[in-house]
């Protein structure tokens, strides 16, 4: 065997061992909790043969307990790019079988070196995490680590798509880093978050909860909404974020993919023609509505179990991204509240910073009152919701369905927010508020004028009759132009997209400062 043939047999060996990370017994215990190792799971994200793996050969450079005598090729961190759909993309996964995946000064370096490049050429970036948290024997190496790749979320933030998939731990400040990302995945049973564990929580405040019930996929999918998805299993948290990214542009300054469709722009619905009931009190389903006006019925909801009165998530129209964003009359009413507004800003901002046109469908009848909703910030949670419409400047198409209230009225991205077109179907009603409280607040000395309950209720039916006649219609914002035109419900998909192809060259520029101060 000639020399050259020795060096590369040698290369074969060192490559094949460092694919084992921390070695086949570790590979083991981690199947043995029903997960995929590192590599396994890029094998599922990525392209077959795609994967063009950085730093394989990159070892910790700690000393301290007995540290300098476990050496692993690659650290606990696999990186590289590849393509998903032949798109580019960078990766991070990090490998338990290393040290528990916890993360040293090389991994973050590594992930570091990744979100750079992933930031240069414009390709989103996605770090699966499994991790032990800071590599304990490194001390405040490590949490330099996390600093430096956060720097690296911030920066990149509104540039490039950044998702992460909690496919283990992920626990103290390391959930700082998914946090700072743009979409989060949990994997229910076998991933967790949290900022301390169960035995502090305990030690701390004396409460006794379980790891899933203080930071499992349930929990934070439904409760806290750190998490935009809990998948069932790893495969099926793979497939989400691959269709996921079919939603998205590979930077802020590209469109997300054309995705063609047999489904005609043309097509109308007599369905949606009877979908408001006659009761105004009576729900409806707005996913019915969204699934008839989308291409092919399809709509990816993101957040699906969190604030279930507001809905959120991509579809295509026309062959064409856009991001909806709806009030669910079936949940609350419909309000908004402090965890609909939150959930729907954070989406406005994304599509906006992304190219990705907005499409609000409204039916709203207020922000929910009540002490609870004060007392935790409605107001500015509230504003978040405001202030992400007032400033996105992607095309932004609005539909009032029904009820359309005061201040969720102006929130729910109205033409005076600078929505481009807005229309409204013949159900609508754009008013200060319900004829039963305007009544009440405008008639009430009327009404305590007479002992009489007849005469009362008389009183009541014919000025709420005269506020009906005068506002429940979208006549009056149509005869202002503040809506563009009041249109038959089957025909909205139809004018969904005639309106967004009017508007995909659309430019419009902000005030220069250095940053918003948004109300956070
Ligand atoms: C070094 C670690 C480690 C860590 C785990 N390991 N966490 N090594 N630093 N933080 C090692 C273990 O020693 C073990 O090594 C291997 O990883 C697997 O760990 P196990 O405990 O055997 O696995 P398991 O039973 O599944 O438990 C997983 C775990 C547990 C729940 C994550 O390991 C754990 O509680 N680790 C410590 C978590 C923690 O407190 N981290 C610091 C958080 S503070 P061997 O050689 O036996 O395989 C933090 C601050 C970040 O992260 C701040 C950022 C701003």
């Amino acid at each position: 065997m000639s020399i050259q043939q020795e060096n590369i047999k040698k290369l074969v060996e060192r490559r094949a061992v460092a694919k084992l990370g921390g070695g086949q017994k570790r590979i083991d215990a981690q199947h043995e909790k029903g997960k995929l190792t590192a590599r396994e799971r890029l094998a599922l994200l990525l392209d077959e043969g795609s994967f063009e793996e950085f730093d394989m050969f990159v070892r910790h450079r700690c000393t301290n307990f007995g540290m300098e005598k476990q050496h692993f090729d690659g650290d606990g961190v696999v990186t590289g790019c590849g393509t998903i759909g032949g798109r580019l993309v960078y990766v991070a996964a990090q490998d338990f079988t290393v040290s528990g995946g916890s993360l040293s000064k090389t991994m973050s370096e590594k992930i570091c070196k990744a979100l750079d490049l992933a930031t240069r050429n414009g390709a989103p970036f996605i770090c699966l995490n499994d991790s032990g948290g800071a590599r304990i024997q490194e001390g405040i190496d490590s949490l330099a680590g996390y600093g430096e790749i956060f720097e690296r979320n911030i920066l990149a933030s509104g540039v490039i798509p950044q998702i992460s998939g909690i496919f283990g731990p992920c626990a103290g400040g390391a959930v700082y880093s998914p946090a700072l990302t743009d979409f989060t995945l949990m994997v229910k049973n076998t991933s967790y978050m949290f900022l301390t564990g169960p035995a502090v929580v305990k030690s701390v405040v004396g409460e006794v909860v379980s790891q899933e019930d203080l930071g499992g996929a349930r929990v934070h999918s439904t409760k806290s909404g750190v998490a935009h998805f809990a998948a069932e299993n790893e495969e099926d948290g793979i497939a989400t974020i691959k269709e996921l990214l079919s939603y998205i542009p590979q930077n802020n300054m590209e469109e997300a993919p054309y995705v063609p469709t047999n489904d005609p722009a043309g097509r109308v619905d007599d369905s949606l023609n009877e979908i408001i009931p006659d009761n105004p009190n009576q729900a409806y389903d707005m996913y019915r509505v969204i699934h008839s006006i989308v291409d092919d019925g399809k709509f990816f909801e993101i957040q699906k179990d969190f604030a279930k009165n507001i809905i959120i998530g991509f579809a295509h129209m026309n062959g064409r991204s856009v991001g909806i964003v709806a009030n669910q009359p079936k949940m609350l009413a419909g309000t908004l509240d402090i965890n609909a507004s939150r959930k729907g800003a954070r989406f406005v901002r994304f599509c906006d910073a992304f190219n990705i046109p907005l499409v609000s469908l409204v039916d709203v009848p207020g922000f929910l009152p009540g002490t609870q909703q004060e007392y935790g910030a409605v107001i500015t949670n509230g504003a978040k919701l405001l202030y992400a419409f007032g400033e996105a400047t992607v095309p932004k198409v609005t539909v009032e369905l029904r009820k359309s209230y005061g201040g969720s009225y102006i929130v729910m991205n109205s033409k005076h927010l600078r929505a481009d077109l807005v229309y409204a179907w013949p159900s609508a009603q754009i008013a200060v508020m319900g004829a039963d409280g305007a009544v009440n607040v405008l008639y009430a000395k009327e009404m305590k004028a007479t002992e009489d309950p007849a005469e009362k209720e008389a009183i009541r039916a014919q000025k709420k009759a005269e506020y009906e006649e005068l506002f429940s219609n979208p006549y009056q914002a149509a005869e202002k132009g503040y809506i563009d035109d009041v249109i038959e419900p089957r025909n909205t998909r139809f004018r969904i997209i005639r309106a967004l192809e009017s508007l995909a060259g659309k430019k419009q520029p902000m005030p220069a400062k250095k940053h918003d101060n948004l109300p956070l």
